[in-house]
């Protein structure tokens, strides 16, 4: 995906019709955007019928053990982020479905629980998810930068994913590190004190290691 030649590095982001340039450590970025329609291929199974594998299979006996039988309920919320873990970043129906008869307790309790928390994702993410902290300390220390930084770079609104399926872009609420604002969180790491060129390097650095 990434070219590197006479110190020029080449990424095609499959996004749309503009080219823009980026340094990084005085090398010159190209980014060639270009119509598409494509969907990543993972997305076409998402809703696909679900169950834990094998290695998952073993942790979910160990989850489950936490717990005094008559509370299998409990251990719904370790169980939805293994699952989560497992199909690729976010919880499909049948997921929800499959939970409901490994606790006994009806899906849509479920399906309130991964609607409530925005840890739970309920739509397909990509390889990466950015999550935007737009709390007021990190909007006063500068998250409209980051997140403009991530709209220039990706071509994508809050919300969307890059129609390549690498990236995802979402808002979130304080992610408990104010004081290191502002701050991204890509899948489970946490970025802080970004501003928009650190969050451009950052994101080339991502694509350039997928
Ligand atoms: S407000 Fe962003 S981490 Fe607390």
């Amino acid at each position: 995906m990434a070219l590197i030649n006479d110190n020029k590095i080449n990424i095609n982001l499959n996004l749309c019709n503009k080219n823009k340039i980026f340094t990084e450590n005085n090398n010159e970025i190209l980014i060639k955007y270009q119509e598409t329609s494509s969907i990543n291929s993972k997305y076409d199974v998402a809703e696909n019928a679900f169950s834990f594998s094998e290695e998952n299979l073993k942790e979910v006996s160990k989850i489950l053990s936490k717990y005094p039988l008559e509370y299998k309920r409990s251990a719904i919320m370790p169980l939805l982020h293994l699952a989560q873990k497992q199909n690729n970043g976010w919880i499909s129906y049948p997921i929800v479905e499959y939970i409901s008869n490994i606790v006994g307790i009806p899906a849509i309790k479920i399906l309130e629980i991964v609607n409530f928390y925005t840890m739970y994702n309920i739509r397909p993410t990509g390889e990466y998810l950015l999550q935007v902290c737009r709390t007021m300390p990190c909007w006063l220390c500068g998250a409209e930068e980051i997140l403009k930084a991530c709209k220039d770079i990706l071509g994508i609104e809050i919300g969307m994913n890059t129609p390549d399926g690498v990236f995802s872009l979402r808002e979130v609420e304080c992610l408990g590190i104010c004081i290191k604002s502002p701050v991204l969180q890509v899948n489970y790491d946490n970025y802080e004190n970004l501003d928009y060129q650190k969050t451009v390097n950052l994101l080339l650095f991502l694509y350039k290691n997928i």
